[in-house]
């Protein structure tokens, strides 16, 4: 497959016009997960069911734009994670690693305050990095990641990776990550999944 052109694209695909807060991107594909859509994310099953039954609420919306699938294209996305808490954990996505392993990721903060949990496929290293205005955040290739609302007001971001990159949730649909966030008496700290006290 060839690369889009400045002639195959549409006005719409050059100029796109997003709104950060509603997280919309005119003619953009929109995914949306419930709570009940991330099963096995967080580590206090009691208070997830709970909060499934008591509403079932939006945690994150993407909406991604693809303007081409050739070699060279890139695609990227605006996400938006509500603020709210499962337990000591706060709402995050269910993360991935890239399917085309080597494809990295540049995540741009554009409103409210947010974590971004990285894990090195390979050693399992884990790193918590800010993710907000002014922030932008580096995700290599062979690196899981996962977006964390750490705050009161959504999390608004963007994410710009190669088209080929795609989507693997299998590993972390599985085993989950090997450290989580959660909230330390106001401070968000990073902890190993298994030392979480719920
Ligand atoms: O492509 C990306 O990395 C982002 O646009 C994510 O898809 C977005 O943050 C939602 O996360 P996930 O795909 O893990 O549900
Ligand atoms: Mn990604």
């Amino acid at each position: 497959m060839s690369a889009a052109t400045l002639q195959s694209l549409d006005m719409a695909v050059l100029l796109a016009r997003f709104d950060a807060a509603r997280g919309t991107i005119a003619g953009a594909i929109r995914t949306e997960r419930r709570l009940s859509d991330l099963t096995g994310v967080f580590a206090n099953e009691a208070a997830y069911r709970a909060a499934c039954s008591a509403g079932n609420p939006l945690v994150y919306s993407v909406e991604a734009v693809e303007p081409g699938t050739g070699e060279g294209d890139l695609h990227y996305g605006l996400g938006v994670i509500y603020p709210g808490r499962v337990g000591r954990e706060y709402f995050m996505t269910k993360g991935h690693l890239h399917s085309w392993r080597e494809a990295a990721e540049l995540y741009i903060g554009l409103s409210g305050q947010g974590i971004m949990l990285l894990e090195d496929e390979a050693t399992g290293e884990s790193r918590m990095l800010t993710l907000g205005p002014g922030c932008a955040v580096y995700v290599p290739g062979h690196t899981g990641h996962r977006t964390i609302n750490v705050g009161d007001v959504p999390l608004s971001y963007m994410g710009v990776y190669p088209a080929r990159a795609g989507h693997d949730y299998g590993i972390y649909a599985s085993r989950n990550f090997r450290c989580t966030i959660v909230d330390d008496d106001g401070t968000p700290r990073m902890i190993g999944r298994d030392l979480i006290s719920l």
